[in-house]
């Protein structure tokens, strides 16, 4: 969720840095150049889970490996290189990147949603919160300053090329808004994707009905390609229903531009208006048996996925801010999914605990077995 700089703003401003910055992160054609690279990230993130496993197929912090896997993937996308955050030797700046994200996280929440004494003095959270922006400001600037002085050779595959270079290509835009947008991108996806994954993982261990489903159905699918990742009906429906169980984003915000009336109450302009879009997935009048993980209320009679409802799950927001990364995340939740139950039967024992931290997040660390299917 974009807190930041950038998009962030509001108005006419929002509209016009939207326009000019998010089209090729959008674009059907940079998801489906990606996606030879996600396999290779989805790869190593399997790998690193067979290398943690114990005797008995236990992976404790999975959550940790997700994390770093949410940073492999949107900086190889953004950036156009794999920064190697699988490798023990990662370089210290990237090591840190991870954890100053969550503590800016952290202090956003206890900031924005604690009492407001910080609008009369620096509060520690807010103080906190500044110091943590400052901190991964400094350092993606630093890695695209890098990724800035090896744009020409380097980039593997036009379409990554194109979603960092569309940005700099951009004219008539100061340097640092174009800097403002990569650094947006990168923060704004991290900690979404890696507890979005795991809450995925978790419906599914409990589910083992759902996940031999879903295995028949990947048995028949062939060659995972974009095309066939779209037309697996009953994968998309555990990662649809998945989010509206245990969405990462619980909310859309929204600061109304003109004074509106909402359920008989007169809102003035500049009113903050939250739709608990978490909540509204929960309630048994928008679905049958709401508490239950279902993925087949996603599926038309002739077995067909389809997302359209009277009351939508909404997990990347909604209209003209939605969220510009929810092609790459939809498709990077589904290729792992995929390879995880084409490999394993994944298990969970207990219950995954919940906290907010900004985002809806497990408390860790997570563990999950994975067994081999033989
Ligand atoms: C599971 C992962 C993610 C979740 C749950 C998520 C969720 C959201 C939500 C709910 C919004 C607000 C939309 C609205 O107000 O209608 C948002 C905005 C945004 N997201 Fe994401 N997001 C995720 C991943 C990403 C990724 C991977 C990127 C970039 C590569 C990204 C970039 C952004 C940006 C730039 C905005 C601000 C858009 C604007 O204000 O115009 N997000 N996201």
């Amino acid at each position: 969720m974009s807190l930041m700089a950038g998009v962030g703003r509001q108005g006419e401003k929002w509209h016009e840095l939207r326009t000019l910055l998010t089209p090729e992160l959008m674009s059907k054609r940079t998801m489906d150049q990606f996606l030879p690279e996600l396999h290779h990230v989805a790869d190593d993130f399997v790998s690193q889970l067979r290398a943690e496993r114990n005797a008995h197929g236990v992976v404790t912090a999975v959550d940790d490996i997700a994390n770093r896997l949410g940073l492999e993937s949107i900086c190889e996308l953004v950036l156009g290189r794999r920064l190697g955050f699988f490798n023990k030797d990662v370089g210290a700046l990237a090591s840190r990147l991870g954890s100053v994200i969550k503590e800016h996280f952290l202090a956003s929440r206890d900031t924005y949603f604690g009492l407001p004494f910080w609008k009369l003095f620096p509060t520690r959270a807010y103080k906190q919160m500044v110091k943590s922006e400052e901190e991964y400001y400094e350092i993606i600037s630093e890695l695209v300053e890098a990724a800035l002085r090896e744009e020409r050779n380097t980039c593997p595959v036009d379409g990554i090329q194109s979603v960092f270079a569309s940005v700099l290509r951009i004219p008539d835009l100061d340097v640092r808004e174009k800097k403002a947008a990569i650094i947006d991108f990168i923060a704004a996806g991290i900690q979404g994707t890696c507890n979005s994954l795991v809450f995925l993982l978790y419906l599914m261990a409990k589910h083992p009905d759902a996940q031999q489903r879903l295995y028949h159905e990947l048995q028949g699918l062939g060659e995972v390609t974009a095309d066939s990742l779209r037309g697996a009906a009953y994968l998309r429906a555990c990662v649809h229903e998945s989010y509206r169980l245990l969405p990462a984003a619980i909310a859309i915000a929204r600061i109304l531009e003109a004074d509106m009336e909402l359920s008989g109450h007169l809102l003035p302009a500049g009113t903050v208006v939250l739709c608990h879009t978490w909540l509204a997935g929960l309630e048994e009048r928008n679905f049958p048996a709401a508490a239950q993980f279902r993925p087949e209320r996603w599926l038309s009679a002739d077995g067909r996925f389809h997302a359209a409802q009277t009351i939508p799950v909404v997990p990347f927001g909604y209209g003209k801010r939605m969220c510009p990364g929810k092609g790459f995340v939809d498709q990077e939740m589904r290729l792992l999914l995929a390879k995880l139950v084409q490999e394993f039967h994944i298990g969970f024992d207990g219950e995954l605990g919940l906290q907010f931290e900004f985002f809806l997040s497990p408390v860790g660390p997570v563990s999950f077995t994975f067994t081999d299917r033989c």
